[in-house]
């Protein structure tokens, strides 16, 4: 599920490779900043530490399917978070521990690192969570530039987050933070409304002959949907539903529509490698009525 032919055309190994490379490259990255004299410059630092994210983000977009590169970012913010716990926070503490106990007083540089990884967690929180639930939103991961729609919802959360963070303490800064979330979440409404703009091939007004239409549909989608499947794993049309004939094909445009070039969840697993130009084929017929030959 990681790999779309339609993205990149990469062998599993690769695949598995970026992804654990990627998360470890990521830790090393970051905490080596935070640890070096880099760390006391904090501007700078995070300025750094968003990049980390993003060049991961744009690694995974290059090579794996939308819905993977989305988990994977996720992934690496959660295993920057998991490592700022662990070797960093929890460290901290013990040290608070032994010193209380040994009658000494803290180094302050370890509880001050502490504090920094505490506000850097507190800050992911949200893109996190909404990551965790992306899956249920194929529109957001699987638009032409969800990259960008990922970046622009986690800094309007990060925004939210912020608002939470001061809305007692510096209530005049309430609205701005609160003026950040909704531009970026009129930023992604907009985005997501103009998706037919932005896919490759769209807006085809030339009329679409069936024949192109029923080329696709049998090189694309029949290995499974069909009376006669030719798939490894599917030997009978999944859920009853074929594309055999034009009378089948004609009778579900509006599934089709559904599945294929709104949600974009068929072809499964794009197995068969449909690619974006049949989508906007198969989008045009049927916005044109989707005729019979
Ligand atoms: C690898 C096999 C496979 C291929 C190829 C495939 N599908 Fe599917 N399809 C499935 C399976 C399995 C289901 C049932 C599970 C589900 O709904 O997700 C399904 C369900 C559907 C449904 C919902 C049927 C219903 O009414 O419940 C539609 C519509 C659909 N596919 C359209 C397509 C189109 C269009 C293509 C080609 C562009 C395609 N599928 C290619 C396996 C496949």
């Amino acid at each position: 599920m990681i790999i779309d032919p339609e993205v990149a055309q990469i062998p599993e190994s690769t695949a598995i490779g970026i992804s654990i490379g990627g998360l470890l490259g990521a830790w090393l990255l970051y905490n080596a900043i935070w640890r070096s004299p880099i760390g006391k410059a904090p501007t700078l630092a995070t300025l750094l530490s968003i990049g980390i994210v993003i060049a991961g983000g744009a690694l995974y977009f290059t090579f794996f399917s939308g819905r993977a590169a989305y988990i994977h970012v996720g992934v690496l913010i959660g295993t920057l978070m998991t490592g700022n716990v662990w070797f960093v926070i929890l460290p901290s503490q013990r040290e608070l521990i032994a010193a209380t106990r040994e009658g000494r007083e803290q180094d302050p540089a370890i509880g001050y690192q502490a504090k920094q990884r505490s506000v850097h967690n507190n800050y992911f929180t949200f893109p996190l969570l909404f990551i965790m639930l992306s899956g249920h939103f194929p529109s957001t991961f699987s638009h032409p530039k969800g990259w960008l729609i990922l970046a622009v919802l986690s800094a309007g959360s990060a925004g939210i987050r912020y608002f939470m963070n001061i809305r007692f303490s510096e209530p005049r800064w309430l609205w701005p933070a609160f003026g950040t979330f909704a531009a970026t979440a009129a930023v992604v409404v907009v985005m997501l409304g103009d998706r037919n703009i932005l896919s490759a091939g769209a807006g085809r007004a030339s009329p679409v002959p069936f024949t192109e239409v029923a080329e696709i549909m049998h090189r694309r989608c029949t290995p499974c949907h069909s009376e006669t499947p030719t798939d490894a794993t599917y030997k009978i049309a999944p859920n009853g539903v074929a594309f055999d004939t034009p009378e089948q094909i004609v009778s579900k445009a509006d599934a089709i529509k559904e599945r294929a070039i709104t949600l974009k969840n068929m072809p499964l697993a794009n197995v068969t490698g449909m690619t974006t130009e049949e989508r906007e084929t198969l989008r045009a017929w049927i916005d044109q009525g989707a005729k019979g030959p």
